[in-house]
């Protein structure tokens, strides 16, 4: 199917309204899955409930992507949005084993003195968890290149308790090592710097410069959805710092990019969305890559049958955005 996108759902409350029947999930339910690997939730991630899903276990890894307060959130003083984030990494805390790691996605508004990145570090302060690593990941796409350098950083903030696994022997990227000219002598041999490494690909460090980010040429693409984060990012968290069949959290899943990299990797996973239109959207993605291998949906979007059914969605597409639907 070709030429069949959809647009930004949170854009258009109209697209969202002729959506919603067709989710699964109404605020407060819980989707199981069949095969007993992830459970989705139609949730806030600030409910103190929400720690009854462990149904008594506890999670080796939280990955979390908050809406950021200037972009995708409505606009709020850095001060209140922190105390919005204190309530779901205390959540977080209290789901998370002894031993286990808590990645934040997180952004910096270099017009408003990066906020709400300093207040963000200053509260996880005294959250219980120790800070570990600042990893930035670079865009391939940027903006704003007349009066600045050109944005293109992703700000992903790493942070553990206890003292959990970190499988560094899977932190080498698939670039291949090129920058020679360090030598050392063993055994009375002069040996040059890349003779002596274990990979000849570079490790990934706290700057990845090797993943492609989410944008409408790409297979993994979920049209419809925004801020998408790469699979292939999502891939290098859990394999580095969580070991198959261990629970991985993510309180604000979207697309459901950790869910499914939680799956291709063989671990369990629980996704939290407040929006039943994700919710629905986590689920169709899970099921289709289970069905096909896919991983989005680069020509088509996650409603793309019920789209194709329903006269008057496809008349309102069509009038607003001239999408011609499934031929
Ligand atoms: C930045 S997106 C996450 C993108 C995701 N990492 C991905 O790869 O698709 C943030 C998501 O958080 C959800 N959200 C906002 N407030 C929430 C809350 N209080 N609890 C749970 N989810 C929330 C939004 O509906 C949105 O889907």
């Amino acid at each position: 199917m070709k030429n069949f996108p959809l647009p930004r759902i949170d854009k258009d409350p109209e697209l969202k309204n002729f959506l919603l029947p067709y989710c699964r999930l109404q605020p407060g339910e819980v989707w199981d899955d069949p095969e007993g690997n992830h459970k989705i939730g139609c949730l806030d991630a600030t409910d103190i409930s929400i720690e009854k899903l462990l149904n008594n276990a506890k999670a080796k890894l939280a990955v979390h992507d908050p809406p950021y307060n200037m972009i995708a959130f409505k606009q709020q003083d850095p001060v209140n949005f922190t105390n919005w984030c204190k309530l779901w990494i205390d959540n977080t805390y209290k789901m998370l084993d002894e031993n286990s790691s808590l990645y934040v996605w997180l952004g910096a508004d270099q017009k408003n003195h990066f906020e709400p990145f300093g207040e963000f570090i200053l509260m996880m302060k005294n959250s219980g968890f120790d800070s570990k690593s600042f990893i930035t990941m670079r865009n391939q796409r940027g903006y704003g290149t007349q009066k600045n350098w050109m944005a293109i950083r992703q700000e992903l903030l790493y942070y553990t308790k206890g003292n959990p696994v970190f499988n560094s022997e899977n932190v080498y990227t698939d670039i291949p090592k090129a920058v020679k000219g360090y030598y050392k002598e063993i055994n009375g041999n002069r040996t040059e710097n890349l003779e002596r490494s274990k990979s000849d690909k570079i490790r990934a460090g706290n700057v990845w410069i090797d993943i492609q980010q989410v944008f409408h040429l790409r297979e993994e693409n979920v049209n419809g959805c925004f801020v998408q984060k790469p699979i292939k990012a999502l891939e290098r968290i859990i394999e580095v710092s969580s070991n198959k069949n261990d629970l991985v959290l993510d309180f604000f899943a979207h697309s459901g990019t950790t869910t499914l990299a939680a799956e291709k990797l063989k671990r369990k996973s629980i996704s939290i969305d407040i929006e039943p239109i994700y919710c629905e959207i986590i689920i169709k993605r899970l099921e289709r890559f289970r069905k096909t291998g896919k991983l989005g949906w680069q020509n088509s979007n996650p409603f793309e049958n019920e789209i194709t059914n329903c006269k008057e969605l496809k008349t309102y597409l069509f009038d607003k955005y001239k999408i011609t639907g499934k031929k």
